[in-house]
């Protein structure tokens, strides 16, 4: 089965304040799923929010598909919270539970929600082999997380090639540093899914930045499609 390009705002650099709004307005814009970026100013140096808020969001917001992005230390705390605050996947760092991925993966899944696992640009793409059958998507990060506008970190690209030359029916995110500019780069490796925090929130128009995003990913994955058959 060919895989679908969606893109998935992050809502780090939005306001906050007005968290239903600004993603009522992305969703209405084009967005395909929402992308939170949950930080608990251990596993990386910044703070942002949690399952309260999350669960708030989806009080207002009944219908769009939520991604967590947990950058966390103890990803395994979260999981029941999450999933009882309406997130639909639970996308979590393998680095600080190297050895009980499957594990957490288990949990995840048992609980509702689909598992992505997330790389830091310093992690070796193979290690996947271990966990990708316990796992609906891998997160390529192309900055290093903690902040948003970073600049993209095009030497990542060979992971995505790699992932999606093993795993062609793979969904592989990439995020961090992803705009108009940098697009081409992770749709021709192969990621299908997008994330964009503030060449999305920051556009004079969402629409097109969203529009532009998905159809430069279309091109290939429509490409992957042709070749199949
Ligand atoms: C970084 C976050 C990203 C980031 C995306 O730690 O995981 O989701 O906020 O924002 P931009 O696209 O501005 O890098
Ligand atoms: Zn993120």
């Amino acid at each position: 089965m060919p895989v679908e390009a969606k893109v998935g705002p992050s809502i780090l650099n939005a306001d906050l304040s007005d968290l239903a709004q600004e993603s009522q307005n992305l969703l209405n814009n084009g967005a395909d799923y929402l992308h939170l970026d949950v930080m608990d100013g251990h596993f990386v140096p910044n703070l942002t929010f949690g399952h309260t808020l999350v669960k708030c969001l989806r009080n207002k917001i009944k219908k769009a598909h939520f991604e967590t992005h947990m950058m966390v230390s103890r990803p395994q705390q979260w999981i029941e919270p999450m999933a009882d605050a309406g997130v639909n996947l639970y996308t979590f760092h393998i680095e600080p539970v190297m050895d009980e991925v499957n594990d957490v993966c288990r949990k995840v899944r048992e609980s509702g929600m689909k598992v992505g696992l997330a790389l830091k640009p310093g992690t070796d793409v193979t290690v996947v082999q271990k966990y990708v059958d316990s796992a609906d998507l891998i997160l390529v990060m192309t900055v290093e997380p903690g902040f948003g506008g970073q600049s993209f970190m095009s030497n990542m690209m060979p992971k995505v090639e790699w992932l999606r030359e093993n795993y062609p029916n793979l969904d592989i995110e990439v995020d961090g540093g992803v705009g108009p500019k940098t697009i081409e780069a992770c749709a021709k490796a192969g990621a299908n899914m997008i994330v964009s925090g503030t060449a999305v929130i920051q556009a004079p128009n969402q629409r097109d930045v969203i529009n532009l995003l998905k159809s430069s990913v279309q091109k290939y994955t429509n490409k992957a499609c042709t070749h199949a058959n």
